[in-house]
């Protein structure tokens, strides 16, 4: 079978603090996993995830992945399970505490079978996954390879989350993706660069074909090689938890891909389908086309689109 989506990058357990929410003991989440969720919820079913996870919440993830209609997943046991927590502020600025780390991903750790596959997301946690990863999968697949870098990003120092990244080895990654899409903290500490499109710029200038910066309830900005887009967010009163915003966003905009749909429509979509799931805490919600469209109908006459 030909799979629509292959998603790398460990699955973690959070536990999740908002001025609105608190999160009941750990919830399933990661980049994988709810890029994968979403890709479900909007009907995709050749979907693969491959990550790692400790022994402590193995069947757990089994079981939630199943009830969820995900059943093609290779996951290799690790000591510990992947995990924050996440602590936001009035402003929506975010503090991670580490609850666990899980391990690297290899090659090896990727069935064969899931190699024939239109699109790869890699949407590592924690550094789990290495340039060597990237090459193996740009070399012996055809798919097409967005890259979600915020777990290139970030290093622990004693149990909290910092961010650095070294610049020259992530250019060579992103080198080898078609989209990447970092948000706005991930895109000046990954280019050095504030102005969002200038970095979406970069990306592109990297070797990325498409370059995507994220900006919360900002919107978000991308660039295509030719033009510049400006993607309104869709106001929502109800935003009580970000968490996972950025990674249903890539899920959508790949559904949206798949289905023939250009980058700003992707964009669109992907825009609107990601104002769901700030409405919500945790991975426990659906996502109906009916309301994505509408959503998508209400920013599309804001988009802005500028020759570059
Ligand atoms: N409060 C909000 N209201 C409406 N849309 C939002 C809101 N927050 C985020 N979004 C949408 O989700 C997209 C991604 O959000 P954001 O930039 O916060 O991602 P992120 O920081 O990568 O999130 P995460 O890493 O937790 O998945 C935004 O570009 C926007 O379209
Ligand atoms: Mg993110």
């Amino acid at each position: 079978m030909t799979y629509d989506v292959l998603a790398i990058g460990n699955p973690v357990y959070d536990i999740i603090i908002t001025p609105y929410v608190r999160s009941r003991g750990r919830v399933l989440s990661g980049c994988s996993v709810n890029a994968s969720l979403t890709l479900r919820r909007l009907g995709f079913k050749r979907i693969a995830l491959v990550g790692t996870i400790g022994r402590n919440f193995l069947d757990r993830f089994k079981r939630e992945l199943r009830r969820y209609g995900i059943s093609n997943f290779a996951i290799s046991v690790t000591d510990e399970t992947g995990g924050f927590e996440l602590i936001y502020d009035e402003e929506g600025n975010r503090e991670l505490h580490v609850l666990g780390i899980a391990g690297k991903i290899s090659f090896h750790d990727i069935p064969d079978e899931y190699l024939d596959v239109r699109y790869i997301l890699l949407g590592p946690i924690l550094d789990e996954i290495d340039y060597s990863l990237v090459e193996y999968l740009s070399s012996t697949t055809k798919a097409e390879i967005f890259l979600d870098p915020q777990g290139l990003t970030r290093i622990v120092t004693k149990g909290r989350v910092q961010r650095v990244c070294d610049r020259k080895y992530i250019s060579e990654i992103v080198k080898l993706v078609k989209y990447v899409k970092p948000n706005e903290i991930e895109s000046y500490v990954i280019t050095g660069i504030r102005d969002p499109l200038e970095a979406a710029k970069t990306l592109v200038a990297w070797g990325a074909e498409v370059g995507i910066v994220t900006l919360a309830e900002r919107g978000s900005v991308a660039y295509d090689g030719t033009s510049l887009y400006r993607i309104p967010a869709y106001r929502t009163m109800r935003a009580v938890d970000p968490t996972g915003a950025g990674d249903v966003y890539a899920g959508a905009f790949i559904a949206k891909r798949l289905e023939g749909g250009s980058i700003a429509s992707a964009c669109l979509f992907a825009s609107a389908t990601a104002s769901i799931k700030v409405e919500h805490c945790g991975p426990e919600f659906s996502i109906k086309r009916k309301d994505v469209e509408e959503r998508y109908k209400a920013i599309a006459h804001e988009m802005d689109i500028l020759k570059g």
